[in-house]
């Protein structure tokens, strides 16, 4: 068992203010580092995924180059839906396509149910070997993605452009793509309770396009079977991290999911989101990926307007409001980090 309190990251998600907040960036391992660069030239992205020792080495990569507080497992959110059935591949540059995409209502029934600790014991042996390689003070956060977001990947077959095909059958199978969705949270609460078992610390939900839904759709649709997530870990007694991408319609619902750390993006005002989640749920953000890109007094000046939004009782984990850009320079990362730890960790 780790130490929880010498870990930042946990005892801000547990609600603790601190001058200094912890920070880890959502895609942190990833074509920025020239590291991750490197591995990737010699490997296919879904193999470094499917190799404990290469997804735990690039895992701890930017942990050895930045120093950042939490360590998030190397994976994909669309790993899990291959035992379950789906044909999934990453062709070079073009994102994730799933072909044949699941389009009927036969096509749900015959995704398959998985025990994650015998189909995915790859992914739990890479969160054992890297939970043995962090220092102490490193958290690690294991994740999947939320029931809405895969089902759009299974769905659309790949990038989804407009939303046509999910769209079309939640509104004309809505008891069908309702068992979708509940298929898809039994999955991803049992793999996540396996990830704690074999060592994270914390757990993140992403929930990438659940923001396309209105409130009303997000309400009806989506947040049961959020709900139904945390409330199948909260006797884990972890972090619970929910991060729904294109949020800032969606505060109260956050707040509503039963998550103990909400995550905003760079559209919603951070300090808008702490009044409405009050002390008791921290918040994760909110920094835009894009300021990475921008001189050195951009990304200070925005670094202390996100530091300045999120102060106050409660806790704040640092963080970008969705994944760093592949061109970032890893100096903007530098000149962040020292603007938000001036100096000292
Ligand atoms: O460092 C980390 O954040 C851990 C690893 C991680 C990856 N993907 C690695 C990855 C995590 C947490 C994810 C989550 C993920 N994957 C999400 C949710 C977060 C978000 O961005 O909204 C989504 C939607 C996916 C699906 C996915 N994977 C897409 C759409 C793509 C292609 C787009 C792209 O960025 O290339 C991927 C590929 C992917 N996942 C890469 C990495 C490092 C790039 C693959 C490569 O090296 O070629």
């Amino acid at each position: 068992m780790n130490d929880s309190n010498k870990m930042k990251y946990l005892r801000a998600c547990r609600g603790e203010s601190m001058d200094t907040p912890p920070v880890w960036l959502m895609r942190q391992a990833g074509r920025y580092l020239e590291e991750y660069r490197n591995v990737r030239a010699k490997n296919k992205f879904l193999d470094i995924c499917n190799i404990p020792e290469l997804a735990c080495e690039v895992t701890l990569q930017p942990i050895r180059r930045f120093g950042f507080d939490a360590s998030i497992l190397f994976s994909d959110i669309l790993v899990p839906l291959v035992p379950m059935g789906a044909n999934l591949t990453f062709g070079e540059g073009e994102g994730p396509k799933i072909d044949p995409p699941i389009r009927s209502v036969d096509d749900i029934r015959k995704l398959k149910k998985i025990e994650p600790r015998e189909s995915l014991d790859f992914v739990l042996e890479a969160i054992r070997m890297i939970r043995r390689e962090l220092p102490d003070d490193v958290a690690l956060i294991g994740f999947t993605g939320a029931p809405f977001t895969l089902a759009t990947y299974l769905i659309e077959g790949g990038k989804p452009n407009p939303f046509a095909h999910i769209k079309q059958l939640m509104y004309t199978e809505p008891e069908a793509f309702n068992d979708l969705l509940i298929k898809l949270q039994e999955m991803i609460t049992d793999y996540l309770r396996a990830m704690i078992e074999a060592g994270a610390d914390a757990l993140q939900v992403f929930d990438t396009w659940g923001g396309i839904l209105d409130n009303r759709d997000f309400r009806a649709v989506n947040l049961p079977v959020v709900k139904k997530i945390f409330a199948g870990l909260a006797d884990l007694n972890v972090p619970t991290t929910y991060f729904v991408h294109n949020n800032a319609h969606l505060i109260s619902e956050v707040k509503e999911t039963g998550c103990t750390v909400a995550g905003f993006d760079w559209r919603c005002s951070l300090k808008e989101a702490r009044k409405i989640m009050g002390k008791n749920i921290a918040v994760q953000g909110n920094l835009d990926p894009t300021v990475l890109l921008g001189g050195e007094s951009a990304i200070r000046n925005a670094v202390r307007n996100t530091l300045s939004d999120a102060s106050g009782p409660g806790g704040h984990i640092f963080n970008l409001g969705h994944g760093i850009l592949p061109m970032t320079p890893v100096e903007s990362v530098e000149i962040m980090l020292d603007e938000i730890r001036g100096g000292k960790k």
